[in-house]
């Protein structure tokens, strides 16, 4: 990965998807429990959050709990949930501060409703501002989105004729936010997890090996240059 170069500003990626994997090793590396991992990850979001900002990055989501994250051990799960609202908590005034909006993806239905409650209050306290627009996905499932927004075309009685790409897209969590440019990964593995697999069909992959507690501001930058690197063609050919 290229190192100490700034990304150029003029193809700073819109949207920006992370998956943040590799709290659990980065604690067993250490004899640590796997929350111990969780809570320095929740560190590194907060380090990004705002390195995304300074970035003038427009969208950043995070993978913070998808709907398969429910078969683990209730300890983890339940200390997860916990960090999130913490992290809602903690970064209220920085939120405010810098202008950032909080949104959220994923199925409200069955998140608890504390958590629920606590997201939907930072949405409404953060919705007129125009800085980075951080979209947690939380209980998020790409093919649980798709099923929902399926569900609701199905309930707003959509009949076959009108049901086309652009239909199924506006039916999705957050029909306004543009496909993601850049997907990152951490910890090395190569899968998109049912990570935003609608939005992401075009959208670059970055696989970085290092673990997320010990991703940095500078990772994101080298993700950026690397993506920059990329020739997108969208499925067309190069003119
Ligand atoms: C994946 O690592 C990480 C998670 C499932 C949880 C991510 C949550 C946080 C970083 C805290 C909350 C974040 C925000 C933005 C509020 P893993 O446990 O699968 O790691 P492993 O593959 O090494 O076991």
């Amino acid at each position: 990965m290229a190192s100490s170069k700034t990304p150029q500003e003029t193809q700073i990626p819109t949207h920006i998807g992370i998956i943040m994997d590799g709290n659990g090793r980065w604690a067993q590396k250490r004899g640590q429990l796997r929350t111990q991992g969780h809570l320095e990850g929740l560190k590194t979001a907060r380090e990004i959050v705002r390195a995304a900002s300074d970035l003038g990055i427009k969208y950043l989501t995070l993978y913070a709990f998808s709907t398969e994250n429910w078969k683990r051990a209730a300890e983890e799960v339940n200390f997860i949930l916990g960090l999130v609202k913490q992290y809602l908590i903690a970064e209220f005034d920085f939120f405010k501060q810098y202008k950032i909006k909080l949104r959220h993806t994923g199925d409200e239905e069955t998140l608890p409703e504390d958590i629920l409650s606590e997201i939907k209050t930072v949405i409404a306290e953060t919705s007129n501002f125009e800085g980075l627009s951080v979209i947690l996905a939380l209980n998020y499932g790409g093919r649980d989105e798709i099923t929902r927004a399926v569900k609701r075309i199905l309930r707003e009685g959509k009949t076959e004729s009108e049901i086309d790409e652009k239909l199924l897209h506006s039916f999705l969590d957050n029909p306004d936010v543009p496909d993601p440019d850049l997907i990152i990964r951490t910890a090395g593995e190569f899968r998109t997890s049912n990570f935003l697999i609608w939005e992401a069909a075009y959208a670059e992959y970055v696989i970085s090996n290092t673990l997320w507690p010990d991703w940095t501001g500078k990772d994101l930058k080298d993700a950026i240059l690397e993506y920059q690197q990329r020739d997108r063609r969208f499925g067309g050919i190069k003119s």
